[in-house]
């Protein structure tokens, strides 16, 4: 490294005085287009969970929480089906809420409530709060549905005897969305019903845009009604797909341009014990045939967002998918035992886990008249997905226990699908005992992809960026599944990208990389950091967002040997197109001064920059942890462009991240 003792004085404007500061660093970087080796095409991805409320509340736009009353004491302590109801009892009418599993809309949904209406008022019925309230937008369509069926026991009869009073006239039950305060925005007329479940729906348009809204849901007749599977859904969804999902937040994820999603988790996966496995099979079919349960997270996973809208997303957004099942341990964290809690589920009943394995394959990927092929054409998509990687366990402690069910539910895979290439734990630390023995494990079962998983201070990132430099490239590929460096000011994005030139480096065994986790709902913050905070009408893109998001647009599928003298971290890529695609970090408090070489490729003379910088320990907006503590400061990639060429100079500003990319040259 050259240094010049104040070679170069820039002038800053510090708090509205101009000061001198030095900056002398330089560096030199030397590309060269005739060392180039294939990297993994599909090297930047994302990690989804549900944690932090990120399906429900989140990327699955429901705004009915609870909607088929099945939250219970294992989901939180403290809820249970009637959390998020209230009994509203307008105008002088009088009834009362119960619950009933005599007869649910679907046995994987047992329980429903039970509406009496003893004297109807102006209107006695529920109201659901949502997830935080919920947001309409004025003039936009929310469809609304419940199942309902008149009950005629005792006093459910009404006081006039069988038929009353609600098997006839249009208009003895109301949906509306209100405000807080009982203005009503939209109202609905919703029909009849009989005896049998009945499912009634309705558009319901506000007339004005309202932040925090509730649904009503009104009865105006004495008598008894069962209620079910109540929704209140956006018409307006990603790509318009029906169920689907929240059109903001995917939005903010497409625009990542991710090359691969991983789901359902981390640990959401493995579960919270042997029965919280997650289980793909009930997340599939019609809602209300779903079978929700406990997130581990401690809330409720409803799984509207289930395997196949999870598999549309995907190809949506033109990524690869890479489900994660369990391999028939739970997780070992369960019950919060701090790594002793992994159970097994007994050898004899192995058979069913690996089968739910080989069946996800089919569902992906097999023809629409086979047996899971079909439920995906009747789901209205008879085409495959092009299922390819399945990942077997979320970092496991890699005991006796987990080998002997993995091995049985790989060596299916492989036996059966020898297409498919299943993705394997190496625990969940980047080094140590599970480290070790993950590794050694996955050698011996010659398992071709490797997930590890770390999350480590920023100084760890910016000490180990030659971590891959050594990995041997005879063995299994890494898919470094979640990672980041606890923290989402500046620094820590920059630490990250300086850590992301090493795995473009390795690229060619470096298969996989994602960030973790993906999405957070500001008020429930159950891991920190995060990648994009929300609430229900806000996004905030934290700076790691826009790292992955320069990294993940301009990726490359060879890598250019790049030589790098002086304080910067560098990586070079050519794409498919053409391009050349140099990113350059600096995790310094200097700006550098930075001289570029390069040979064996033509580059244009025009070239696209991108550059984020800021001060070191800002954060942007919506940082949860900003408040009071650390300075907020709006920060996102500026683009511009540059004189590029074989050679020339460019400064790399303190703390910053740069992309430059080159159009190939005649
Ligand atoms: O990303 C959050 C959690 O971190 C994941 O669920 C788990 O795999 C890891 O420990």
């Amino acid at each position: 490294m050259k240094r010049f003792a104040l070679a170069v004085v820039a002038m800053v404007a510090v708090g509205g005085l101009w000061v001198g500061r030095a900056a002398g660093a330089e560096a030199v970087i030397s590309v060269d287009g005739g060392k180039a080796k294939a990297i993994s095409p599909d090297l930047f991805g994302i990690f989804f969970e549900d944690l932090n409320f990120a399906a429900d509340g989140g990327l699955y736009p429901e705004m009915i929480a609870n909607r088929s009353f099945e939250y219970s004491a294992l989901d939180r302590p403290d809820w249970g089906p009637l959390t998020s109801w209230d009994l509203v009892q307008r105008g002088g009418g009088k009834g009362t809420v119960s619950l009933d599993n005599s007869e649910p809309v679907h046995p994987n949904n047992p329980q429903c409530a039970v509406l009496e209406v003893l004297s109807p008022g102006e209107g006695v019925g529920l109201m659901n709060s949502g997830f935080d309230g919920f947001s309409v937008v004025e003039g936009q369509t929310y469809d609304f549905s419940v199942f309902v069926r008149h009950l005629f026991t005792g006093r459910r009869w009404g006081p006039k005897g069988p038929g009353y009073p609600v098997t006839t006239g249009a208009d003895w039950l109301v949906a509306r969305i209100e405000s807080k305060e009982g203005e009503v925005l939209a109202e609905a007329k919703l029909g009849s019903a009989g005896r049998a479940w009945t499912k009634l729906v309705a558009e319901l348009v506000p007339s004005r845009t309202e932040k925090d809204a509730r649904l009503v849901l009104l009865m105006k007749a004495e008598g008894g009604v069962a209620i079910d599977q109540v929704s209140l859904f956006p018409r307006k969804t990603f790509k318009n797909r029906p169920n689907g999902l929240r059109a903001d937040l995917a939005e903010a994820i497409a625009e990542l341009k991710p090359k691969f999603v991983r789901f359902p988790g981390g640990c959401l996966v493995h579960g919270h014990g042997l029965p919280n496995m997650y289980k793909w099979k009930e997340t599939i079919g019609p809602v209300e045939e779903r079978k929700g349960q406990a997130n581990l997270w401690r809330y409720h996973q409803s799984v509207g967002l289930g395997f196949f809208e999870y598999f549309q997303f995907c190809e949506d957004i033109g990524a690869r998918p890479l489900p994660v099942l369990p391999a028939g341990v739970c997780c070992q964290n369960s019950g919060f035992t701090g790594g002793t809690g992994q159970r097994g589920v007994p050898m004899e009943e192995m058979g069913a886990v690996v089968q739910d394995v080989l069946d996800l394959i089919e569902y992906a990927n097999g023809p629409a008249d086979s047996t899971w092929g079909k439920k995906r054409a009747e789901a209205g998509h008879p085409e495959p997905f092009g299922l390819k990687y399945v990942g077997v366990g979320n970092e496991e402690n890699i005991t006796p226990v987990f080998e002997e069910r993995f091995k049985l539910i790989a060596d299916a895979v492989r036996a059966k699908h020898p297409e498919i290439v299943v993705v394997g734990t190496a625990g969940p630390a980047p080094s140590g005992d599970d480290w070790e023995k993950g590794w050694a494990f996955a050698e011996q079962e010659k398992v071709a992809v490797v997930d590890e998983h770390y999350y480590m201070p920023p100084q760890w990132f910016l000490g180990n960026l030659s971590r891959y430099d050594g990995y041997d490239r005879s063995k299994g590929k890494v898919y470094l599944g979640e990672y980041a460096s606890r923290g989402n000011t500046l620094a820590n994005a920059v630490a990250e990208a300086a850590y992301m030139t090493g795995l473009e480096r390795n690229g060619d065994v470096v298969q996989f990389a994602s960030y973790a986790p993906l999405l957070c709902k500001l008020g429930h913050v159950q891991w920190y950091p995060d990648m994009i905070y929300f609430t229900n009408t806000e996004i905030f893109r934290t700076t790691n967002y826009w790292v992955q998001q320069m990294f993940s647009l301009n990726s490359g599928s060879d890598y250019l040997e790049t030589k790098v003298e002086g304080p910067v971290a560098a990586s070079c890529v050519r794409d498919a197109g053409g391009d050349v695609i140099l990113k350059l970090v600096n995790s310094g408090s200097e700006a550098v001064k930075t001289s570029v070489n390069i040979r064996g490729v033509n580059v244009g003379s025009v070239g696209e920059r991108w550059s984020l910088s800021g001060e070191a320990g800002a954060t942007n907006p919506g940082d949860p942890r900003a408040k009071g503590n650390v300075a907020e400061q709006a920060m996102e990639p500026v683009k511009s462009s540059f004189s590029a060429g074989d050679s020339f100079t460019t400064e790399v500003a303190p703390q910053s991240v740069t992309v430059l990319r080159m159009k190939a040259g005649k």
